[in-house]
């Protein structure tokens, strides 16, 4: 059998996930990639194909603009330009990698623009549903300009308990960062913005789990 090189960025992510089920990545993504998805979010943001985000899946969507101020648009893997598809093509190599080296059993991904016009949040939350729980990784890549300053806000606070006290960490959505966790153990918000912030966001998924 041939060896498996080790990809020593995967292995910083996996790393980081079991150790504090989180990981930030400021190279997963190389520049240019980056300016290429931000040009193509903004292109389709510019021809209005966004939608107001919604809570819960597609079975039971609900817009509340109290939790969630977003507009999203959801990408389609199979009919993408050359940026998304890129994008994808690294995502569906990390992800085969965990499956390959951590037997994740990852069997689907999905992913959206998200952009946050000023005034907007996302109130803290859990990434999986009550009546789907296949949201396994979840991954978001920043796509601001390049001088995003900490008065934008807009940080990613992740909330993870540490014997017994939770803890508050603050991200900042500063251009090419990626962050990796936990859907399912990681409570988290998007605090207010006052500038426009945008971002490439998306899960890695089980299969559906079937019920005897
Ligand atoms: C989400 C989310 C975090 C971010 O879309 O579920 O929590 O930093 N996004 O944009
Ligand atoms: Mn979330």
């Amino acid at each position: 059998m041939e060896a498996l090189a080790l990809n020593p960025l995967y292995e910083k992510v996996i790393t980081d996930l079991m150790e504090q089920q989180y990981s930030i990545i400021e190279n997963f993504f190389i520049a240019d990639e980056v300016l290429a998805l931000r040009e193509s979010l903004l292109a389709k943001y510019d021809e209005d194909c966004f939608k107001k985000s919604a809570i819960g899946n597609m079975a039971n969507e609900i817009v509340i603009e109290a939790i969630r101020g977003d507009f999203i648009y959801w990408l389609d893997e199979q009919d993408c330009n050359a940026a998304e598809q890129a994008f994808f093509t690294k995502i569906t190599d990390f992800k085969d990698y965990l499956n390959r080296t951590c037997f994740m059993g990852i069997a689907d991904q999905e992913f959206h623009y998200a952009v946050y016009p000023p005034g907007t949040f996302y109130k803290r939350h859990l990434d999986s549903f009550q009546n789907d729980n296949r949201r396994k990784i979840s991954v978001v890549c920043y796509l601001n300009h390049e001088d995003w300053q900490p008065e934008f806000g807009g940080e990613l606070t992740i909330y993870k308990t540490v014997d017994g006290r939770e803890e508050e960490l603050n991200i900042y959505p500063v251009q090419g960062r990626m962050v990796v966790f936990e859907s399912q153990l990681l409570e988290h918000e998007v605090k207010p913005v006052k500038q426009e912030r945008l971002s490439i966001t998306g899960w890695l998924k089980s299969r559906p789990e079937v019920l005897f």
